[in-house]
């Protein structure tokens, strides 16, 4: 069995998996960014239904976020340059974590300072403090902020020392967040499961362009952008394969998911968990479908535990 990888007995023991000590009582959760606070998202679903909800990505002062226009619609996906817009963690914990709290799902608080390293101490020491924040997710691979020359995720011994010093400080899951701009992403992975990660989630945005031909000039302000969405899958699962046969930690896996199959395809590649991203702009209420798929696909397959799909690739 895959280390972190727990059955739970008050849950359906088919269905329930585990990212380290967390358990979720099913493998899908909405991916930072993509579900605001989940607040946004209460008149499409239950909330409670999900397996878990990531944040958007928080850091320790508010961030203004980059210039307008920050998406454009590509072939099969989309380009975005949000720039990390948040209100700061003091008005997260205070005005967003308050609603998210008391769903009773698994909460993440994604986090991230790529231009202050050290903010991410601060960022994990005070999140520890709160007995409702499941896990901490380490967005150390977000392509649309300054003031860095190549991020955190593009370096293993950056990627060391971030989680290592991180998981000094608190006790909490630790996921850390890994980019898909880059040579070797399991090489990545590794550092981060060496230095202490409880699991890793990939992937974050490629990095891409996109050009008004007319003005000749970017269609999004700051130039280039993360692409997401379906065009971006085959890359995701691959990346998810690779990593699989080189780590021992949970892989949760993302990247293009629209539906039930998409999600499969990340399960037999290695994730423990997937989750959903630039799907939820279109369908609102497609996790929660991808739940009753997943379900349904294990009863009629005859498969006992979802666990049994978990890299079930055959080569
Ligand atoms: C508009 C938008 C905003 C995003 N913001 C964040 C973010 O704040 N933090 C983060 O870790 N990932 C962010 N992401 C990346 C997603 O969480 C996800 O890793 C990526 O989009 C791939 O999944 P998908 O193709 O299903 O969207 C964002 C993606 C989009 C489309």
């Amino acid at each position: 069995m895959r280390q972190g990888f727990n059955l739970v007995n008050n849950m359906d023991t088919k269905f329930c998996v585990g990212i380290g000590k967390l358990k979720l009582k099913n493998p899908v959760m909405v991916s930072s960014g993509t579900f605001g606070y989940a607040e946004e998202f209460k008149d499409f679903m239950d909330l409670r239904k999900l397996g878990a909800i990531v944040t958007k990505t928080i850091t320790l002062k508010p961030r203004q976020g980059n210039p307008p226009p920050r998406t454009c619609e590509t072939p099969a996906g989309m380009l975005n340059s949000i720039g990390l817009e948040n209100p700061g963690l003091d008005i997260f914990i205070k005005d967003k974590f308050s609603y998210l709290k008391k769903l009773g799902v698994p909460v993440i608080v994604s986090v991230a300072s790529e231009e202050e390293p050290e903010e991410f101490l601060e960022l994990a020491a005070r999140l520890n403090l709160i007995e409702e924040v499941a896990a901490i997710e380490l967005n150390i691979s977000c392509p649309n902020v300054r003031g860095r020359e190549s991020l955190i995720s593009q370096d293993p011994e950056a990627t060391f020392k971030i989680v290592q010093e991180v998981r000094k400080i608190t006790g909490k899951v630790l996921i850390t967040k890994l980019s898909p701009n880059v040579t070797s992403i399991s090489e990545i992975a590794k550092s981060a499961e060496a230095a202490g990660s409880d699991a890793v989630s990939l992937i974050n945005t490629l990095s891409g362009m996109s050009i008004d031909i007319d003005k000749r000039k970017p269609k999004i302000a700051a130039g280039s952008g993360g692409l997401s969405g379906p065009a971006i899958r085959p890359v995701a699962v691959r990346m998810c394969w690779e990593v699989f046969n080189k780590v021992k930690i949970p892989i949760i896996g993302m990247g293009g998911i629209t539906d039930t199959r998409s999600a499969l395809e990340f399960i037999i590649a290695g994730a423990s968990a997937v989750s959903v991203g630039t799907a939820n702009f279109i369908n609102p209420g497609v996790s929660v479908e991808i739940i009753s798929g997943l379900k349904e696909y294990l009863v009629k397959n005859k498969i006992s535990s979802i666990k049994e799909l978990v890299g079930a690739l055959k080569i």
